[in-house]
């Protein structure tokens, strides 16, 4: 074997794996997405001819392997303890006071930190390679998930730095960024499945994925909080140590401060705690360590919680209201989903909540909301608000119990309780709300992709009944469209075009724009890669259900949801008569068709847009070569306004930082900068 390949192959991992870091880790990418994906593929170009020099830490390798059917138990080689947790700057005193009184000759620094909720692990590097990756489990042992942990973009999957030694055992929280966590949501919503509850929760399950094919599909993001066992380290404490392994180009723990004393402690952990929402995870509080690991060895540990450290828990942002009433909301499935609404609305995490799911008719009568009721609500990072609890001595006799009605509330046909289902579903496939959300869904940016075609118009042309289903779309005419409120000569015309170029879109979108239960985006994107048309799908949906389960990721339900929606007459007829108007039912093949005007430019993203769900903004940005990050930093160039805006419009605008709101978003999109540039 030519050392020329060998160094070639080399030099341009090291090149990968420097903008990987610059990109995931650093969050200032130097070369475009486009410039990347070339590396990339030279790099699996050179590994295909040369198999013999593949190895395990090449960058080519995070994804690979088939599922695993159980994950191994692995002992810890030092047990994961868990933090004693404190609430108030009285506790860390106390914390404080305890820590003097075991070592009182010594004098001693702090370091504080985020506290992260998310998922720990356990990683260990030989040579600084990458070889095993444990969850917590019980602390003393944990499952082996080196292959997710692998996928996670963030981690170094080989590392090469004089300060940090090649054997060593970090400790690290997995989780997933507020953006990744509302994207996966609502993906997961648009195919009729329930949302995860939390980040935590969607972390978790991702991790625990026994495909590492699906956990790579799941942006997974980890932050390095400490050493499994720093006595083997030539570091003399825990910010040195997180220098270094910093520096060695690993994501660590932000808002880390070394401070002399624990009145300086509080003061940041207090700091911090008024800015808890700008981060694009979930912190639930800061961790208070003895800085120095020979003073962390002399304290020890309890059985349960070093006495080195602690955590002061952020105070759950809670806030009381009454429930005004409750609305009942119908899906595109025809789920009817119970909504609370808020009187007065109330100021929470940084956001106005003004409604909050209920989920479910069991859910309401579990915690007995009533109309009328004072009840407590809390709102975790940025994630959906959820009602705690009814303050029952607040009750007067006044409320309303609640009642989950028998008939849709929209077209008043009966509703019907699939068994083991917990949802209420409206069985009027013609129920105008049902119509609604599934042309509107239709209409989606991932899915047609029809310009103007929002839920508003959409509710318009249902109630002039000149439209009743997505084929109707395909017959709209400026002429029908003139009479309409709100419609002139152009924006009949662009709509009217604008549904003409959705036929276009190819299979991928069009199966996904279809609705079908279950089948997201990504299922979409499979089975289209799988099958070159939609008739090719429908024969074997209908006829061998059984072989579509042997595609990767295409388990039972989906298969099962496939065959019966193919096999239904009115959705054949359907699909029948949208192939006649010319739809096209066979796959396409992409060329980005957008000029890259926003290469280079980082946007973060906050508040309600009307037209846009934050995935179709980050998409849209994303196709014209910018990238959107999660946080305020030095190196944002735009933050895009929506309704409701968090904290990060007003970081924006004290840093100076260009505010855009959806008129100038689009502006912009279109290739027109906005005019102070
Ligand atoms: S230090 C001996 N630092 O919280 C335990 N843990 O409740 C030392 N966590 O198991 C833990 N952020 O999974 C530490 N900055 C941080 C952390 C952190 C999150 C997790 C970790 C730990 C759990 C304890």
């Amino acid at each position: 074997m030519s050392a020329g390949v060998r160094n070639q192959i080399e030099k341009l991992r090291d090149k990968i794996r420097y903008h990987e870091r610059m990109y995931y880790v650093e969050d200032a990418p130097e070369i475009s997405d486009r410039e990347f994906d070339l590396l990339m593929e030279e790099l699996l170009r050179l590994e295909a001819e040369h198999p013999e020099l593949v190895t395990s830490d090449s960058p080519t390798q995070r994804v690979g392997g088939e599922p695993v059917g159980e994950f191994r138990a692995v002992a810890h080689t030092h047990p994961m303890l868990s933090l004693d947790n404190t609430y108030s700057p009285e506790e860390l005193r106390e914390f404080d006071a305890r820590v003097c009184r075991l070592i009182p000759e010594i004098e001693l620094a702090y370091t504080a930190e985020l506290k992260i909720d998310g998922v720990g692990v356990s990683l260990r590097y030989e040579e600084g390679v990458f070889v095993q990756g444990i969850t917590r489990g019980d602390g003393r042992s944990g499952d082996d998930v080196t292959a997710n942990l692998r996928t996670v973009r963030s981690l170094p999957l080989r590392f090469d730095s004089q300060a940090v030694p090649g054997e060593i055992e970090l400790r690290g929280e997995v989780y997933l960024s507020h953006s990744v966590f509302q994207h996966m949501n609502a993906e997961r919503e648009a195919a009729g499945e329930l949302p995860f509850a939390n980040p935590r929760n969607a972390a978790a399950g991702s991790l625990r994925q026994l495909d590492s094919r699906i956990t790579a599909r799941r942006p997974l993001n980890i932050f390095i909080y400490g050493l499994a066992a720093p006595e083997a380290t030539p570091f003399a404490g825990h910010d040195a140590a997180m220098a270094a392994i910093e520096e060695a180009g690993f994501p660590v723990i932000e808002e880390r401060r070394q401070l002399p004393t624990i009145e300086a402690v509080i003061d940041h952990c207090l700091a911090v705690q008024e800015k808890r929402h700008h981060f694009d995870y979930d912190a639930d509080g800061m961790v208070v360590k003895v800085d120095a690991y020979e003073l962390q060895e002399k304290l020890g540990a309890t059985a349960k919680h070093p006495r080195w450290a602690i955590a002061y828990k952020f105070p759950a942002e809670q806030a009381t209201t009454t429930v005004k009433e409750i609305e009942f909301n119908v899906g595109r499935t025809g789920a009817v989903t119970p909504v609370a609404i808020f009187d007065p609305p109330v100021e929470l995490g940084g956001a106005t909540v003004r409604r909050a799911t209920l989920h479910n008719e069991d859910e309401v009568r579990r915690k007995d909301i009533r109309e009328g009721d004072t009840v407590l609500i809390e709102r975790g990072g940025d994630v959906i608000p959820k009602v705690v609890m009814v303050i029952t001595d607040k009750r007067t006799g006044d409320e309303k119990p609640f009642e989950m009605p028998n008939t849709c509330p929209v077209c008043g046909a009966a509703l019907h309780r699939p068994e083991g289902e917990v949802a209420r579903r409206c069985t009027n496939a013609a129920c105008p709300a049902q119509q609604r959300e599934r042309i509107t869904h239709f209409a989606r940016r991932a899915a047609m992709d029809i310009e103007h075609l929002g839920p508003k118009v959409v509710e318009q042309l249902i109630e002039a009944e000149l439209v009743s289903d997505v084929a109707d779309l395909y017959g709209l005419t400026v002429e029908k469209l003139l009479p309409l409120e709100r419609f002139a000569e152009k924006s009949a015309a662009n709509l009217v075009a604008a549904i003409e170029a959705s036929k276009e879109r190819g299979l991928y979108r069009f199966l996904f724009a279809l609705g079908i239960r279950h089948v997201g985006e990504r299922a979409a994107d499979i089975l289209a890669e799988k099958f070159a048309s939609l008739d090719a799908l429908i024969e074997v949906a209908q006829n061998h259900p059984d072989q579509l389960q042997e595609i990767p990721e295409i388990g039972p339900v989906m298969a099962e949801s496939l065959r019966l929606f193919f096999s239904e007459p009115k959705n054949q007829a359907l699909i029948e008569k949208l192939a006649t108007l010319g739809v096209v039912t066979e796959r396409v093949r992409t060329v980005p068709a957008v000029s890259q005007v926003l290469s280079g430019k980082a946007f973060v993203l906050t508040g309600a847009l009307s037209g846009y769900t934050r995935e179709e903004a980050a998409k849209a940005i994303e196709a014209r070569g910018g990238r959107v990050t999660s946080s305020v930093s030095a190196k944002t160039d735009y933050v895009v306004v929506g309704a409701d805006p968090g904290s990060k419009a007003d970081q924006a605008r004290s840093r100076g930082i260009p505010c855009l709101d959806e008129k100038a978003f689009e502006e912009l999109l279109a290739g027109r900068l906005p005019e102070d540039e």
